[in-house]
Order: C-alpha cells, then structure tokens, then sequence
C-alpha cells in the first residue's frame, strides 16, 4: 500500500478536551485519548502544538510504502527527515500513535483483514480489567471521595464474553450497595465513600457473582499514589503516611481485602518500594508499574532489572511508537511480565485499542466497564472473540 493521503482534524474526547484524528487513504479514522493523572515520564502529546501537528500531517505528501507492520519504521525516519528530529517520538505520543495507527488501518481495509491480524501473530484474548468505582483525581467532581483512583474488578473465566458479562453484573451490583453520584470520567460509580467501604462492597458484589457464575473473580485498585504524593508523604484524607509507612498500609491491603492487582502503590520515582513490595508480595499480586514504567522503554528495562514489577501498564499514547510498543512487549513476555494494555481517562470511540491487545498479546486489558468510549472496545473485543 502507498500512502497517498492523509487528511487530520482536531476532534473532542470524552472529557470534552481537544485531541488528534487522522485518516489515510480514506480508511477508517484513528483518534488518541488524553490522560489526567498523566506520568511525568511519559512522552509529550504533540510536537510544538496540536494545530502545528495536525497542519503537518495535511500537508504529509511523502509516497511510502507501508505492506506490514514493520514497515512502519519508513514512516518514522520520513517524519524525523522532515522535522530535524532524533526520534519520531519527538513528533509527539497523541500525534505519533494516531498516524501510526491510521495508516495500519487503511493497510487492513486494502488487505481486506481485520487490524489485529496487521499487528501481530498473537491470537489471545485479554482478561478485562474492569473500573468499577473511582476516586482520587478522576473523581474530583465531588468532593468527598475514595484515596483511590480505581476499583477494580477481574473475572478469570477462559471465555472473554463471559468476563464481560461478569464484569456488568458486578458493576451494577455495586450500584445497589453504595450510594451513588453518577459516574466519574472513566464511567466508575462516583461515590463519596470511604476506601473500605469500597473495598467492603466490591467483595460483596464479588462473591455473589462467584456463586453465580462460578468462576473466580479477582479484586485490585489503581492506587496512581503519584498524585497523592507531596512533601514527601503519602496524602491521604485520613493521614499522611512516610514511605515506609506506605510500604506497610499497602502489604496490609493486599492481605486484608485479598487484592491481586495493584498499579502504582508508590510514587513514579520508587523503584526501591516497588521491588521491596514485588518480593515480600509478588507471589500473590500483581505489583503494576504505570507512571513508574510510563510505556518508557528504558525504564521497562530499569524496572525489570530492579525486579520492581511483574505486571506493567502500556498505554499507546504514553510512548507513540507502535514499534516501540511491540518492543515492550517483546521484553515483558521475555522476562515474565505481565502486560495491561490500557485506555485513558479521557477517550474517544476508537476501538483499535482492543486490535492492539488481541495483536500484540496482552495479558490483560483495562478500557473501562461502562459509557460509550469504553464499551466500544470491549465490545470489539467480544467481537474479535468470535472470529478467532
Ligand atoms: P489517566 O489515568 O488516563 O488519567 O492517566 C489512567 C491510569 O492512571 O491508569
Ligand atoms: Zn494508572
């Protein structure tokens, strides 16, 4: 396939803030989320601006051509060619990614394939890592609310449609337990509860759909403590907590409340605590980088080498480059760690996210459980379920 046009537009996410969407050879249209508790280590959105990088790509008239996933690399050296730039991830993560992604997409539409078989030789479906209830900083629209920014929920049963199904039930049992206000920027319950009582009311949920459904059902938090983090000590509502301190509470929480997944239970710079956790704990949780990791591959490599982690959060828009991504996920399943490809808080309605996780094999996946920008990827994936 050449690229013979390539045509972007700056369109609204979920959140209603400005974001990037291309489309080449008049293929389906690719679009980039935003993150809000976005990590310090991650990529920057766009190069100089949004308008600069949309301008940029209307005006992109290099002929490449592009006949598998690897060849993408045409695409990178032609853009930093044309920008004076080091690495193509200097064009921007939001500005990378999407073209990167529309141009695999016009590739499957001419190949008459679905975008996973583009990507990759993986043939797996992800476990849904499903956000129940929020709290912290994509909650802040009320006033009282959970530490915590996610509740989260896994069922484990081998068939993804299953899970989802599992995952609503749940969901909506949990609305039945506590007091709602809506729902907060990922579609989680708002609730202006405590963290134990979200805890109390999710093993609730969780053992009732266990009789159900007879699978198991696991429980975890995205704990995103970057945020909470200032003068060096945890904030919490009720205390503050030193970093040793931390490493204590959070050990307790994973065994009193039976937790299996928990993403940055120390702040972005720690790789220290995670490694303390990660050995006293592993065995029994995931201890999940994402600020800490940031889809940086050098701290992928950082992270592994201080065995601070055995799950990691990617998330496209964090890095840009689908080829480094792929590189990611090379080193996480050399290494034995588990890898969660995840949305943002703030998204759009493409669903290739749920392509790239089936594509590049992840284990695990966390888009959300409910509202409309999360439901088409899970339910492109219940759709991908049934062709594989
Ligand atoms: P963000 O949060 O998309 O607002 O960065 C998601 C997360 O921390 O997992
Ligand atoms: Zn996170």
């Amino acid at each position: 396939m050449i690229i013979k046009e390539v045509r972007s537009r700056i369109i609204e996410d979920s959140r209603g803030q400005d974001t990037i969407a291309v489309c080449v050879n008049g293929g389906a249209e690719a679009s980039s989320p935003n993150g809000k508790s976005t990590g310090e280590y991650e990529t920057k959105s766009y190069y100089k601006s949004l308008n600069f990088c949309v301008g940029f790509l209307n005006n992109f008239r290099d002929k490449i051509e592009i006949n598998k996933f690897d060849d993408l690399v045409k695409l990178e050296k032609a853009i930093c060619k044309k920008l004076g730039l080091g690495n193509a991830r200097e064009f921007g993560a939001n500005s990378l990614y999407t073209f990167q992604s529309a141009v695999l997409k016009a590739l499957a539409h001419e190949k008459k394939k679905e975008l996973f078989e583009i990507i990759g030789t993986n043939r797996r479906m992800p476990f849904p890592v499903g956000n129940v209830v929020g709290g912290g900083l994509h909650s802040s629209a009320i006033k009282i609310h959970p530490n915590f920014q996610e509740f989260l929920v896994i069922p484990k049963s081998k068939r993804f449609s299953d899970n989802l199904k599992i995952m609503n039930y749940i969901y909506d049992g949990v609305k039945n337990i506590l007091q709602n206000h809506g729902v907060n920027d990922e579609g989680a319950w708002l609730v202006s509860s405590t963290d134990e009582e979200v805890f109390d009311a999710l093993n609730k949920a969780k053992v009732i759909a266990e009789k159900k459904f007879r699978v198991d059902i696991e429980i975890g938090i995205d704990a995103a403590t970057s945020t909470l983090f200032k003068n060096r000590k945890y904030n919490y509502t009720d205390k503050k907590l030193n970093q040793s301190e931390q490493v204590k509470f959070v050990s307790e929480l994973i065994l009193n409340y039976d937790l299996s997944y928990v993403e940055d239970p120390f702040q972005e710079r720690d790789f220290k605590n995670f490694s303390k956790l990660q050995k006293a704990l592993g065995k029994k949780c995931l201890i999940v980088g994402d600020d800490l990791t940031a889809t940086q591959y050098n701290r992928v490599v950082g992270a592994i080498r201080t065995k601070s982690i055995n799950a990691m959060i990617i998330k496209p828009n964090q890095n840009g480059s689908l080829l480094e991504l792929k590189r990611i996920f090379d080193l996480c399943r050399k290494h034995g760690v588990k890898t969660v490809l995840s949305h943002r808080s703030g998204e759009t309605l493409d669903s290739g996210l749920a392509d790239y996780a089936v594509g590049f094999g992840a284990d695990y996946i966390k888009c959300g459980v409910a509202t409309r920008w999360r439901e088409v990827k899970l339910m492109r994936l219940a759709k991908i379920e049934k062709k594989i």
